[in-house]
């Protein structure tokens, strides 16, 4: 019989017991529940609702299997609902009626919310910590580069050139706000729902600020419905997940790109490529693709949650317990993520002459022709037409823009200089975009310096937030 067998005459059926248990996934919060556990019996000790003794037997108990689990000797058995039920079985068979207070003024409601919500703030502090160290590659990568210029592009055709380091930044800044995300996804979680008791609160003098306080957690939640209802602090961690994965994708389908024959911009570490069964000349970019591929996990374990929570009512319902495995894979999805892009952008050989040659046919620098008949007195709109022209004419020859006789341009317009040639070439193209957060080199070195403050700024934020429980290994 299950501990809440009481009432029961008979037993559900093998299958239905496993179909009922959360167990092959909650096992991974093992740490998290005993830390919750021990907390509790604490707190329960020193309101005299159990003995001091009681509460002393219990911790030497629930240690003892924390120690068993995390060397893998512990025999989870299925039979066990969920990772609460396994550890307070074990536990009464090891102490006996002390283990069997534990559970006075708390439910599986109050445990499964505070586990969760103590493993949403270890997952969340190690993806801060993960986007933290591809940020630094980033902007490594971004000095590296120097004063690379490759073609900057919309609709995937060559629009103006750009620093390749304020390409990369432009990630770096794309990651800043999805540590403030993940930051968010923190503060969310880190509430102690203990004390609710199920549901309404209970008529024991439980003191929920020690329990809080003893588990790292910040503040306890004001209503006892609410702490075991609320699953958003999940959703927040599922989107900020999803948000860094998109990006990580959407990096993954550049890497993917530049490593082409077509476009030749980087070449990936044999460390970050893989080859064919078949064709032996294969380097392929499968390391991009499957982070690409990945986000399609990661935003799924967030729509299944937000569609699992939409219809309940209050309080706990047994849905909830489709919450964790998409909330655990997402994290976990993410953080590898992090891990090998960060690898990949580390070890990636920039080929910047090849980005250089394929700039010379792309009439990049056709707005810096229009803008040098706008400065001098032609209507942009104008000069918009004209350049149209001239970029038509190079066409028709075959060439770039930048190659047209001077004659041409100055039959196109009489505004036309000799110096016309000078604003055709690219580097002064890039270094003439000075505004603000543009891409010349001189304002390139300045975001670079508010990039790297972020990244301090955010690695002291690290070390401010409140204490984790971290991740066990000993129950995978
Ligand atoms: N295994 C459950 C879950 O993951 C724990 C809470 C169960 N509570 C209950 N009354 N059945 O959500």
């Amino acid at each position: 019989m299950a501990l809440w067998g009481g009432r029961f005459e008979e037993n559900v059926s093998e299958a239905t017991q496993e179909f009922g248990a959360s167990l092959p996934v909650d096992k991974a919060l093992y740490r998290q529940d005993i830390a919750g556990s021990i907390a509790h019996a604490a707190m329960l000790a020193h309101q005299g609702i159990i003995s001091e003794e009681d509460a002393r037997a219990i911790e030497r108990g629930l240690r003892g299997i924390e120690a068993d689990i995390d060397a893998g000797r512990f025999a989870f058995d299925i039979n066990d609902e969920d990772i609460h039920m396994a550890i307070e079985a074990e536990l009464t068979r090891r102490t006996g009626e002390a283990g069997a207070r534990l559970h006075t003024g708390r439910s599986r409601n109050d445990q499964v919310a505070t586990d969760t919500r103590l493993a949403a703030k270890a997952l969340a502090r190690d993806l801060m910590e993960a986007n933290l160290g591809l940020r630094r590659a980033l902007v490594q990568a971004a000095r590296e580069a120097g004063d690379t210029v490759l073609p900057g592009m919309t609709h995937l055709q060559h629009a103006q050139p750009v620093l390749f380091s304020h390409h990369l930044l432009a990630y770096a800044w794309m990651l800043a706000r999805d540590f403030a995300r993940l930051a968010a996804a923190f503060d969310a979680a880190d509430a102690s729902p203990l004390g609710a008791a199920a549901l309404a609160g209970t008529s024991y003098p439980l003191d929920r600020q020690m329990t809080a306080e003893r588990l790292g957690f910040s503040r306890v939640i004001e209503n006892s419905l609410d702490a075991v209802s609320d699953r958003d602090f999940l959703l927040d961690l599922e989107y900020a997940c999803s948000v860094q994965a998109v990006h990580l994708s959407r990096l993954s389908e550049e890497i993917v790109l530049w490593s082409s024959q077509e476009f030749g911009f980087i070449t990936l570490s044999d460390a970050f490529s893989t080859g064919s069964s078949i064709m032996p000349q294969k380097k392929n970019p499968d390391f991009a693709e499957l982070i690409r591929g990945k986000t399609g996990r990661v935003v799924g374990d967030l729509v299944q949650l937000l569609v699992t929570v939409k219809g309940l009512p209050l309080a706990y319902n047994k849905d909830l317990q489709e919450d964790k495995e998409g909330a655990l894979d997402a994290a976990h999805t993410l953080l590898a993520c992090l891990g090998v892009m960060k690898g990949m952008v580390s070890t990636w050989t920039v080929n910047a002459d090849r980005m250089r040659a394929v700039m010379a046919r792309g009439h990049l620098a056709a707005t810096d022709v229009a803008d040098y008949l706008a400065k001098r007195g032609m209507p942009f709109r104008e000069a918009h037409a004209v350049v149209g022209h001239l970029v038509l004419e190079a066409e028709r020859r075959g060439v770039d823009i930048a190659e047209l006789p001077l004659e041409v341009f100055q039959q196109a317009s009489d505004l036309f200089d000799a110096d016309i040639v000078g604003a055709l070439d690219l580097d002064a193209v890039v270094a003439a975009r000075t505004t603000r957060g543009g891409t010349a080199p001189s304002a390139v070195v300045e975001q670079m310096q508010l990039v790297e403050a972020g990244i301090e700024a955010d690695s002291a934020a690290v070390e401010e937030l409140s204490p984790v429980v971290a991740m066990g290994e000993g129950a995978a």
